[in-house]
């Protein structure tokens, strides 16, 4: 994980958790409207995957139960995690690139439908994402990967001063790039090949000599409209388009997206597809349905999105009709660290997945509500502009006093809380109960993102280990860790 370099271990802030009627009184407890629908609360959970789906991407017991275990807490909105739009394996993953992924999904919103009593909304966020392969041993790289030409030859006479490269066998290029020191290889090996050597293949929307990331403009759209028509079909109240962190989508997005093909450089360009896409959608699930687009705020990479542009995409995605803006931070692989050999490169180890995920261990700032200034700048600006499309804000909100602070201000309209409703999914309906003391508070050191990132069922270490005798529990890891948080004793 990616630290500061003197950082500040900053406390749980104290709060001081309001009374039934104070929360009546609230404007985070007051509905609100997205698109058609009216939400009963302006709080909002966020697209969390868990690992719990079958390895051809099917709904499980385990999904259902892990939604559900959600819906009790009664939060506004529920966003079901990301979910690919293609048909193609994609690990446990959930998918909606078939019909066949149907009747798991209908059965998922039915399961939140009956514990939430019908409270709670609930989205799908869709997305795309391009080929990662994990990083190769580098006998295999060399031996397999590698396609040796006259560029490497070349290369290779140059920096040994030997032009016998130049017909020597394949074999013996293979061998010797191999065995060759890390400057041999930096001046022999492509910026593309270095980075498949050393983090693993790994396929952006820019690589246009790949004739399937050429044709993206072409085909995606009428793939995320079939999807966003499933999720329909299935009976969700809308869908989440997924336009943040590493996938394809926020790669045009990005500002390193220099495509010449119309879909890249200019940032007119770049938020091309993004609406092309919407209105493909659009079109598909008609203008009574909520589409939503969860975007980046500040992409925190060298050369990447800042605020300004974040600003225009908002602005622009207002513009189009998108029924909502849920803004995250970072996450990208630009930044990674290097994984171990066998591992994939895994977006949220740099500074950009320290910010979409922040933790105590900080600088002066802190996590709690670090992105909220970006939020507001972005909401601001779309206001402003003459739209008031709800603008969703998440990144370290974990009372209430925080959130109902942060719509008081007019910074956000909704709020949403990943980790602290992971740590406790009735948060919601603990405070409006006027028990806020009860809830377990999220103490934000990430044990759940390493689960994350190891790609195991997520669990919350505030919880998983307790209460492991209780009759017919759900677990992994021999029994050593429960899947859902203990049923709460109101
Ligand atoms: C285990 C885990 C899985 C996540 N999966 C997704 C995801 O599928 N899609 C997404 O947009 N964000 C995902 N996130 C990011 C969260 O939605 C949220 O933006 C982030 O955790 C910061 O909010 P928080 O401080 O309230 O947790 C995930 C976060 C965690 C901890
Ligand atoms: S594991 Fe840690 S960071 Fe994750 S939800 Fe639980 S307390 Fe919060």
């Amino acid at each position: 994980m990616w630290k500061f370099k003197n950082p500040i271990r900053h406390a749980i802030p104290e709060t001081r958790w309001p009374s039934a009627d104070e929360v009546e009184r609230s404007l985070l407890f007051k509905p609100i409207k997205v698109g058609q629908l009216t939400l009963e609360s302006r709080t909002w959970v966020p697209a969390m995957v868990p690992w719990r789906a079958t390895d051809d991407g099917f709904v499980t017991q385990d999904n259902l139960d892990w939604y559900r275990r959600f819906a009790a807490g009664r939060p506004g909105a529920l966003v079901v995690e990301a979910t690919g739009v293609r048909d193609i394996p994609s690990g446990p993953l959930l998918r909606i690139g078939h019909d066949r992924f149907l009747p798991g999904l209908k059965q998922l919103v039915q399961t939140v439908m009956e514990a939430s009593d019908g409270h709670s909304k609930l989205f799908i966020q869709i997305i795309d994402f391009l080929s990662v392969k994990r990083r190769p041993e580098r006998e295999k790289y060399f031996g397999r990967f590698l396609e040796p030409g006259e560029r490497h030859r070349r290369a290779l006479a140059e920096v040994t001063n030997d032009n016998r490269w130049f017909s020597a066998a394949e074999k013996e290029v293979r061998s010797y790039l191999n065995a060759a020191t890390d400057e041999i290889i930096d001046h022999v090996l492509s910026k593309r090949e270095l980075e498949s050597l050393r983090f693993g293949y790994r396929e952006s929307v820019t690589d246009v000599d790949l004739p399937h990331v050429r044709e993206l403009p072409q085909v995606l759209p009428d793939i995320f409209a079939s999807a966003a028509s499933r999720a329909r079909e299935a009976g969700f109240d809308g869908v989440e388009l997924h336009y943040a962190h590493a996938y394809t989508m926020a790669g045009f997005l990005s500002a390193l997206n220099d495509r010449a093909d119309g879909y890249g450089g200019p940032r007119e360009n770049r938020a091309r597809l993004p609406l092309e896409v919407y209105r493909a959608v659009r079109q598909g699930v008609g203008d009574d349905y909520v589409v939503g687009v969860r975007f980046l705020g500040d992409e925190v990479i060298a050369g990447g999105n800042r605020v300004d542009e974040a600003t225009y995409f908002g602005i622009e995605f207002a513009r189009a009709g998108f029924d909502f803006l849920s803004i995250s931070k970072g996450g990208k692989f630009e930044d990674a660290q290097q994984p171990k050999v066998g591992q994939a490169v895994y977006p949220y180890t740099g500074q950009s997945g320290y910010e979409c995920m922040p933790t105590v261990l900080s600088d002066e700032v802190g996590p709690f509500g670090r992105s909220v200034p970006l939020v507001a700048a972005i909401k601001q600006a779309v206001n402003k502009a003459g739209f008031n499309t709800p603008v969703v804000a998440t990144g370290g909100i974990s009372t209430f006093e925080q959130a109902e602070s942060i719509l008081q201000h007019g910074q956000a309209d909704i709020v949403g809380f990943a980790r602290q409703a992971l740590a406790d999914p009735d948060w919601f309906v603990k405070v409006r109960l006027g028990r806020g003391a009860e809830v377990r508070r999220c103490t934000y050191t990430n044990y759940c993102e390493a689960l994350d990132q190891a790609h195991r069922p997520v669990t919350c270490k505030l919880w998983d280990r307790v209460e492991l005798d209780e009759p017919g529990i759900a677990a992994v890891d021999d029994g050593r860790r429960r899947l859902l948080a203990p049923v709460w004793k109101a």
